[in-house]
This record gives structure tokens, C-alpha cells and sequence, in this order.
């Protein structure tokens, strides 16, 4: 980056794509109309919501009218598991999901527990991975969903969903996914996953903040077995109300056709920044990669370095925009749950840095943070 900061933080969040801002720019200044308006002028707006459906669908290998817009992942998820648990024909009252989940997962599992839903949180093995045939046990007579995620935002660990999607089919309990850090990066078809509902979010494949969406089998739908949260104008069939934000669906729709377009090329060239980095990571003594040896995705590196301060790195490196393995609660810093759960020791779970890296990464980048890293380590 040109102004001095190595951004390596790209599971956190990612710039928009100059390509996303032109694309959205006529919609906030030419074409501003409400896509629910009847008039001509309301034409642009409506095509474009269209068209941004059918792209996002087809990525998806499905049809546009189960794709459902939202602000981003963590609405939509609120919207799959509350939605299918609190619907008045429901009375199924078992969830599965992982102790790794993202915190927009987690969270909602907590306050549906707090009203009386049981909720199951499956272990992880020590290299990140699940065991499915733990989780066929798990399922209940009175099991609805089971919630899991594609790809792990702190270490990159990719879930089975092909399998999982498969033990939830032949169980007849609905799979959700979050793969909020898998669009965009892999290819996925629901339908050949027996995903039910898909989650995922516009910033973190290069489209702005507050927007994203899921895919909601139709079926579902149909069935009258999902309630909507947002009530309002009818929009998306009644699914979400509130006015469509055309330009940031218009942003979405490019950073999908993007996606689509150099996603064979950015997985090759993030796979040689990855294994570069990680090759001189493990050079430091004792370093090792979180889930090192399993499935993981191109872009994430999580590596350990035994008794290295990430807190104290981090607040003395300020150009370096990396995540360490900690969450600050309240004031405290506390290991990662991700980590945790994997079985690292608070130490090491402390010791961890997570590199993410996209699109604009460059050999520099890697260069001038592992200098950092070496000079940060002869100095403390
Ligand atoms: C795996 C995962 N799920 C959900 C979310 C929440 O996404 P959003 O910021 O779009 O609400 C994130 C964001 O960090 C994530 O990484």
C-alpha cells in the first residue's frame, strides 16, 4: 500500500475494488430511483436489483428468486436461525453448530438458549477439523438445523459442507452455512452441497460494508417455514423490509462478476504469498501453523510463535494491520475461543497472529512484515 500501512487483515475486511465504486457511482447520482417505485424512471434501479440477483444466483448454481439481499452476514444469519427457530409452525427445539463459529453465530445460539432452545456446540479436533460422525450422533428427533460454517475466519480451516450438507439431508434437519469467508475466494452450488440457507457478506470480497444476503431454499419459503425479522414494505417478497440500497447492490453484483473472473488467478498467486510467508514463519523456533494440516483456504496463515507478545507487536508495529489470536472483552485480553477450542494453551492462543492476505498483497508486504517480526524478536 502506498501510504505506508501492510494490510494483511483481509478476513477482517476488505477495500472496495475501484471496478465496485464505478459501478456504483451512477446509482447514487443518476439513478437514484426506488427499485418499488411503478414510474419509468424506477427502471434502472429495478434492472439492476435484477441483475444482481441473477449474478449472485448463478455463482451459487441456483435460481435468483431464492437469493435474498440483506446488510451483511451477521443479518443474515440472524435472520436463517431466528427465522426458522421462532416460526410459529416450528416446534422442533435442537440446534448444532461448533464452538469455533463466528460470534454472529454463537451469539444467537446464546439468546435462543436463554428462551429455551437447546443448543448443541460440537469440539473441534486439535487441527481444527470436525468429526462427523460426531455429528450424526448428535442429531435428535427434535433437531431443526445445523449450523456451520464454510470457511473459519481466524485460521482458514475449511469445513467438509458437501459431507455436512449430505448427514443433514439424510437426517431431514436443515443445514446452515455461513460462508461469509468463502464467497468470493471458492466456488461453490448449494444444491449439489444440500445447503439450505447461505450467508455472505459484500466486504469481505471487495463490495462495501452493509451489504451482503443469503440464499434461501425455496422450499422453505414455500413451506411458510422461515418468518422474516425485518417487517416493513413487502420488500423481498416480505422476507426483509426496508427500502433497497440499489448502489451498494450495484457494487455487489461487480465485486460477484469479479470474483468469478479472477478467482483462479488470486488463488494462485495468494497460494505462492501463502507459502512463502508460511515457509519463513517456520523458521522462527518452535513456530508451527494453526490448523497446519488440514483443509485451509489460500489466503489465511495463523501461526504460533510460542511466548511472542502479539499484543505488544501489534501495538508497536502501527503500519501492520494483522489480527492476533486475542479478543478484547471489557478490557481483557482473552485467547481466541477458535484456539481455544482447538486445545491451544492460553500462551500459545496469545502467541498467535493471523497474516490474511488479497488481492493487493504484495512480495513487499510479506518482506517488510517479517522484518518486523525478526526485528521485534532480537528486540524484546
Ligand atoms: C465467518 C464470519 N461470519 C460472519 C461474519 C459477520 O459478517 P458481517 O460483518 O457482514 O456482519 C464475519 C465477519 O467477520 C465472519 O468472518
Amino acid at each position: 500500500m502506498d501510504d505506508g500501512i501492510v494490510y494483511l487483515d483481509y478476513n477482517a475486511t476488505t477495500p472496495v475494488d475501484k471496478r465496485v465504486i464505478q459501478e456504483m457511482l451512477p446509482y447514487f447520482e443518476e439513478y437514484y430511483a426506488n427499485a418499488s417505485s411503478n414510474y419509468d424512471f424506477s427502471k434502472k434501479s429495478k434492472f439492476i436489483l435484477d441483475e444482481a440477483r441473477l449474478e449472485i444466483a448463478e455463482t451459487f448454481g441456483t435460481e435468483k428468486r431464492q437469493i435474498y439481499f440483506t446488510s451483511g452476514a451477521t443479518e443474515g444469519l440472524n435472520l436463517a436461525l431466528k427465522g426458522l427457530a421462532l416460526n410459529p409452525g416450528n416446534n422442533k427445539k435442537h440446534i448444532i453448530t461448533c464452538s469455533t463459529e463466528h460470534k454472529a453465530v454463537l451469539e444467537i445460539c446464546i439468546y435462543l438458549e436463554s428462551i429455551g432452545y437447546e443448543i448443541d456446540y460440537l469440539p473441534v479436533n486439535r487441527d481444527g477439523s470436525l468429526d462427523l460422525e460426531l455429528l450424526k450422533s448428535t442429531i435428535r428427533q427434535d433437531t431443526l438445523l445445523i449450523c456451520l460454517m464454510w470457511v473459519n475466519n481466524e485460521t482458514g480451516l475449511i469445513h467438509p459442507i458437501k459431507e455436512i450438507g449430505k448427514i443433514a439431508k439424510e437426517s431431514g434437519v436443515y443445514f446452515v452455512c455461513d460462508a461469509t469467508q468463502g464467497v468470493g475466494k471458492l466456488a461453490v452450488d448449494v444444491e449439489e452441497s444440500n445447503i439450505d440457507i447461505l450467508c455472505f457478506s459484500g466486504h469481505k470480497m471487495y463490495a462495501p460494508k452493509g451489504i451482503g444476503g443469503l440464499y434461501i431454499n425455496s422450499s422453505i419459503t414455500k413451506q411458510n417455514k422461515i418468518q422474516p425479522l425485518i417487517h416493513g414494505g413487502g420488500q423481498e417478497n416480505g422476507m426483509r423490509g426496508g427500502t433497497y440500497n440499489i448502489p451498494l447492490i450495484a457494487g455487489l453484483k461487480k465485486a460477484f462478476e469479479i470474483a468469478k473472473m479472477e478467482m483462479k488467478e488470486n488463488e494462485s498467486v495468494l497460494t505462492q504469498l501463502r507459502n512463502t510467508v508460511e515457509s519463513q514463519l517456520l523458521k522462527i523456533n518452535n513456530a508451527y501453523i494453526n490448523c497446519g494440516n488440514a483443509e485451509r483456504i489460500y489466503n489465511t496463515v495463523n501461526v504460533c510463535i510460542p511466548d511472542f507478545d502479539t499484543e505488544l507487536f501489534i501495538g508497536m508495529n502501527k503500519n501492520i494491520a494483522v489480527s492476533n489470536g486475542s479478543a478484547c472483552t471489557a478490557g481483557l485480553v482473552q485467547p481466541s475461543h477458535v484456539l481455544s477450542t482447538m486445545g491451544l494453551s492460553n500462551e500459545d492462543a496469545l502467541g498467535s497472529i493471523r497474516i490474511s492476505m488479497g488481492r493487493n498483497t504484495t512480495d513487499k508486504d510479506i518482506f517488510v512484515f517479517m522484518e518486523r517480526i525478526h526485528q521485534f524478536m532480537r528486540n524484546v
